[in-house]
Parts: structure tokens; sequence; C-alpha cells
């Protein structure tokens, strides 16, 4: 990805990764991804916003030499995470003039992870402004976003917020600017569910600052830019919101066919009484979709088969992971058949104490479902829906 003007004497200079797939060794990529990283070349001095993860250090070190800039006043480090701050070290190589402008922070977590020198450092305050001569920068701490040293840069000449991972989406595009937003919403709800859900309510705080600003343009660090600011703002509104839907999702897996057989027919109880049901293989489910669904939904239904008398260990993974992601569902129930015992129940439910959910009564059947288990899947089918009906009322009340 070679330079890009987004507005006069201000430039994208980052690099596309379409080919990455995984990122963390967790997160799967199914659309690549970027490292956003920005010129602002103000009448006095010039800053660069950001780098790029180390194995593209190249393209950005490129895109600094096609801008033909002399020296780089500052670089503004958003975030200690590599994938943005890792090429810093070859960038002051370059550039030895250079000072690292960031938080107290974020300064010590740089100093641990890229052994940048401490003289290296310019620290700023929350709501601290820089000046470029005609171009101002003013930093506002934005932590849990999802580090706690996160922040983000306001541009108030240009109108630009310049946000970091916020609001980010992992999406390998040649757009500099949003064209297709079907796309750009599904990868950005993916983002948000795999790494921003968590903190949802440290976001609330955030939207609230993000309101007193006039933006014309959001400029994440992965993805595609928004010159639409109100599209992603919007769509995180929705989403931290404490509202739930009709849904349930359904994450399992099964080694003989007997939860499946009560995943199958569970599915079709739930439908008959209007609810939209999400079920996710996790042999074959990719995570992030899985993530995706959580976002919303009113209640997560794990099945499981007993494996050596506890949950298939890919059960405990989901549950592991729910209980990390801390989405706003209200309900949780266990479903799953077993051969001879297990603690199968007890052991998932002592997976998930950072869930704020009421557990209604799991089904757990030996071997495979008879015609009395099947009565107790609607019997819990039911159960759901008359939750999902007061907390409907309750909401609309
Ligand atoms: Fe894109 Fe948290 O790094």
């Amino acid at each position: 990805m070679s330079t890009r003007e987004i507005k006069p004497n201000i430039y994208s200079v980052g690099a596309l990764d379409a080919e990455r797939r995984l990122f963390d060794e967790l997160i799967p990529l199914p659309d690549g991804t970027s490292y956003n990283s920005y010129i602002i070349k103000g009448s006095d001095k010039v800053a660069l916003l950001d780098t790029v993860d180390p194995p593209k250090a190249e393209v950005l070190l490129a895109n600094l030499k096609e801008l033909g800039l002399k020296k780089i006043d500052y670089i503004v480090a958003h975030h200690a995470e590599q994938d943005h701050s890792g090429t810093i070290p070859k960038v002051l190589e370059k550039y030895p003039e250079a000072k690292v402008v960031t938080n107290a922070r974020c300064k010590e977590m740089l100093k641990d992870l890229l052994l940048i020198p401490d003289d290296k450092f310019i620290v700023v305050a929350d709501r601290e402004k820089i000046s470029l001569g005609d171009k101002t920068l003013e930093f506002i701490l934005t932590p849990w976003v999802h580090w706690p040293e996160t922040m983000v840069t306001y541009l108030k000449e240009d109108k630009i917020l310049f946000s970091c991972d916020f609001f980010g989406s992992h999406l390998a595009s040649s757009d500099l600017f949003v064209a297709d937003e079907a796309k750009v919403y599904d990868s950005a709800k993916r983002y948000y569910a795999e790494i921003m859900m968590p903190f949802r309510s440290m976001i609330k705080k955030h939207l609230e600052i993000v309101d007193k600003l006039v933006i014309d343009v959001i400029a994440t660090s992965h993805g595609p830019i928004y010159d639409k600011p109100s599209f992603i703002i919007d769509a995180y509104r929705d989403w931290i919101t404490d509202e739930v839907k009709n849904e349930v999702v359904i994450p399992y897996v099964s080694m003989h066919g007997s939860t499946q057989a009560m995943v199958d027919y569970f599915i079709d109880a739930l439908e008959k009484k209007g609810i939209t049901v999400k079920p996710f293989n996790l042999t074959k489910t990719d995570l992030g979709e899985l993530a995706m669904a959580l976002v919303d939904a009113a209640t997560i239904v794990i099945g499981s088969p007993t494996v050596l008398v506890g949950a298939h260990p890919a059960a405990v993974n989901v549950a592991f992971l729910a209980n990390a992601l801390r989405p706003k569902a209200k309900f949780l129930s266990i479903i799953g058949s077993y051969g001879w015992g297990g603690k199968m129940v007890d052991q998932l439910k002592g997976l998930i104490p950072v869930l704020k959910v009421e557990l209604l009564d799991p089904v757990v059947i030996k071997g495979f479902p008879k015609e009395e288990d099947l009565r107790k899947l609607d019997g819990l089918a039911e159960a759901i829906a008359q939750k999902h009906r007061e907390d409907i009322l309750v909401r609309k009340g």
C-alpha cells in the first residue's frame, strides 16, 4: 500500500497484510488486516501516528521515503501492542531526532516491550495538546480499548479522530475510505466481538467523550477509514447497549451423535417458539463467527458430551472463551449426553464466574435422547422463551 492523501498534508502511510490469517495466534483473520499509520505535516512540525507490525516495516519506511520527509519530529504511540508500535525502533533509526509521544503508562510498556530508551519519550497527559504549527494534536486517554494504556488523538483543525484499535476492523481492503458498508460492518462487528466486547462498560464512557467532538473522519489503525463517522459510532452504540436480542447461541460438540440429536431437536423447539437460533459446531466453526453471535444473544446454551467424567475439551474451551469475552447474555444453560455419569455441568459452570447470567436447568441425559428426554428439551425451550418474553416486556415497559 503506497501513501495516500486523506486531507491536505495528512497521509495514510501504513501497510496491508492480506495474507495474514491469525492474530495473536488466536483470532482468525478471514479477510487479512491492515496496520494503518498516518503522517501529519504541520507548518512547523511533522508527526507520525503509529507504525506497523514489524514484518511490514519496509512498507512503512518506503512510504515515508516516498513523501520525501527530511525529518519526523514526533512519533505518536497510541497503543503499545506491537502491530502498531513494533516498528518504532526502526523509524527511530532512520529518523533519530524523532521523539516518541505517548502517555506515562504506554511509555513504560514500550520500554519493556521494545527496549526504547527513556530519553526518547515525551509523556503527555489526558487532553494535553502538541502544536505542529497550523495543526494541533490533542491526546485523549481511552484506557481499555483494549489495553490499559490505549489513547486516541483528535486533530481539531481537520476534525479527524485517530482512534487506533477503537472502531477498527480486521479487513485488508484497498479502499482508503469505507466503500462496501455491509462488509465493513461485519468486519468491525467481528473485531468488536473478539477484542472490544470485554470492555463494554469502558466503551460506553469513551463514546460519551467521542460524542462531544466534532468529527468528519475516524481514522483507525485497522481497516478502511470512516468518512461517515456515524456509521461506526451508531453500530458501537447498538453493540454496547444492555439490550439483548431474542436469540439463542448454541456452541456444541458431539462425539457419537447423541448430543447432536439433542441439539437438532432443540433448535427446532426454539425456532417453533419464534426464537432465532445460531448453532456452532465447535469442531468446524470459526470462533470469530461465534464471538459475533455472542454480541447480541439473550441466551447461550452449551452442548457437550461427557469425556472422562468431564465436558468435551472443545466445550471447556468455549466456556472459557465466553467468560473472557463477557457477552451481555442474560441466561445460560447446558445440554448434553453421558455414558456413565460425570461432572460436566459442574465443570462448565465453574468456568464462567464472570458471566452475569441466570443458569436455566440443564438437560443432561444418558445415551441417545428418548421421548422423556425430548420433553425435557421442550421444557428448557419453553423456559427460555418465557425468560425472553419477560425480558422484552421489561425493556419495553
Ligand atoms: Fe491492533 Fe491492540 O492492536
